[in-house]
């Protein structure tokens, strides 16, 4: 069986980064060495992914550390602000980004407030910060699998939106995570992948990846699923998450509100499985979650061949918001938590961050 080469790598001086634009038919790497780079790559979406997103911007920040020209620590401190703000711009919905520039921005803070502080003991702090992102989230990928798998009976029928595997994360994956997990216990779990337009994440990424690893799945238009679970075929849904918002309202690649939707009316449940780095507690719910709206020659072509006739008009949104209403659960690596979200979601994040919730109130979920 061939493996899967990470999709981001700290290397020393550069961060290098799997191509997926050039997936499935070949594998290219760019080695990023300024911050600018790694900015470009997420933008132009040669890496993507909440999760690996959040890690190649924390590998960024560093590189501005160790390019920069700033005169003192403090200047150092307002420029390393400066990329971050430049990083988060690239991908607004993926709060991972943010969340992730968050963290080794305060390490920074914190290394420039030492006697002695230099711009070298910072950039050493921020590398460590962002490897320690790389290992956690690896970590966490392991946990959802373990817990996610109790939700995936032998034999199922698994339906899946995206990529959500270990071309986006440092481990096997959040969504996909669960599927291979189930898969390496011998259970029998077939994927439906839905093609995924206007970027084709699942034809060419998620087939891809499920192939390599031997996973049986079978490649279906996006439009299949309300067929697929009207003909009860599909057992489960499972898919990521992009941004979680306090009340549980999930952002994740547009089409997967009208999967929920469908598996409500076909009494399929419908899982999200997203680390609690994906979780937004500073954003009340769905509605003020920032969706990022993409170059319409996404939607007038494939892949850079025009389909449309010129002039037509398109909207691209690339991700939608899901209701915490329809979500049957919402599986992290502190545990699965069922609705309502509100405070479960706030205990999962506090016992991520090793402290307690910030309030008092009611438990409504399942304490992780
Ligand atoms: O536009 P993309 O490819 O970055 O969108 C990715 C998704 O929507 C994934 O489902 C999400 O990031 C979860 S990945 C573990």
């Amino acid at each position: 069986m061939r493996t899967i080469p990470p999709p981001v790598e700290w290397c020393g001086d550069s961060v290098r980064i799997l191509d997926q634009r050039a997936l499935p038919h070949r594998e290219e790497f760019l080695e990023c060495r300024t911050v600018e780079e790694v900015a470009g790559a997420i933008r132009s979406m040669a890496i993507r992914g909440a999760p690996v997103l959040g890690i190649a911007a924390a590998f960024g920040v560093a590189l501005a550390a160790a390019t920069s020209r700033a005169r003192g620590t403090n200047a150092l401190v307002r420029q390393l602000g400066r990329a971050a703000d430049a990083l988060v711009a690239t991908r607004p919905t993926a709060v991972n980004i943010r969340w992730a520039v968050a963290r080794v921005l305060e390490v920074a803070r914190d290394e420039c407030c030492r006697v002695g502080a230099t711009r070298a003991r910072v950039h050493e702090a921020l590398v460590a910060e962002a490897l320690r992102i790389e290992a956690e989230d690896r970590e966490a990928c392991a946990a959802m699998g373990r817990h996610g798998v109790e939700l995936v009976p032998e034999r199922a029928n698994v339906l899946t939106h995206c990529n959500t595997g270990r071309l986006c994360t440092a481990g096997i994956g959040t969504a996909l995570g669960v599927v291979y997990t189930a898969h390496e216990r011998g259970t029998g779990v077939h994927v439906w992948v839905d093609e995924t337009r206007p970027v084709l994440q699942g034809a060419r990424l998620t087939a891809w990846e499920l192939g390599r690893l031997g996973v049986p799945m079978t490649l279906v238009a996006d439009g299949a699923a309300a067929s697929l679970m009207a003909a009860g075929r599909v057992d489960l849904v499972l898919v990521g998450a992009d941004r979680i918002a306090r009340n549980g309202d999930v952002a994740n690649k547009v089409g997967t509100y009208g999967l929920a939707v469908l598996a409500r009316h076909h009494g399929v449940p419908f899982y999200v499985v997203a680390p609690t780095s994906t979780v937004d507690l500073d954003t009340p719910n769905g509605r003020h979650i920032p969706i990022e709206e993409r170059d319409p020659e996404e939607v007038t072509g494939v892949l850079g061949s025009r389909l449309a006739p010129e002039g037509v008009r398109a909207l691209n949104p690339a991700f939608d918001v899901t209701p915490a209403e329809l979500v049957t659960a919402i599986v992290t690596e502190r545990g699965t938590l069922r609705p309502p979200f509100t405070r479960s979601l706030e205990v999962a994040v506090a016992a991520a961050a090793g402290r307690r919730p910030r309030t008092g109130s009611r438990d409504e979920g399942r304490e992780p």
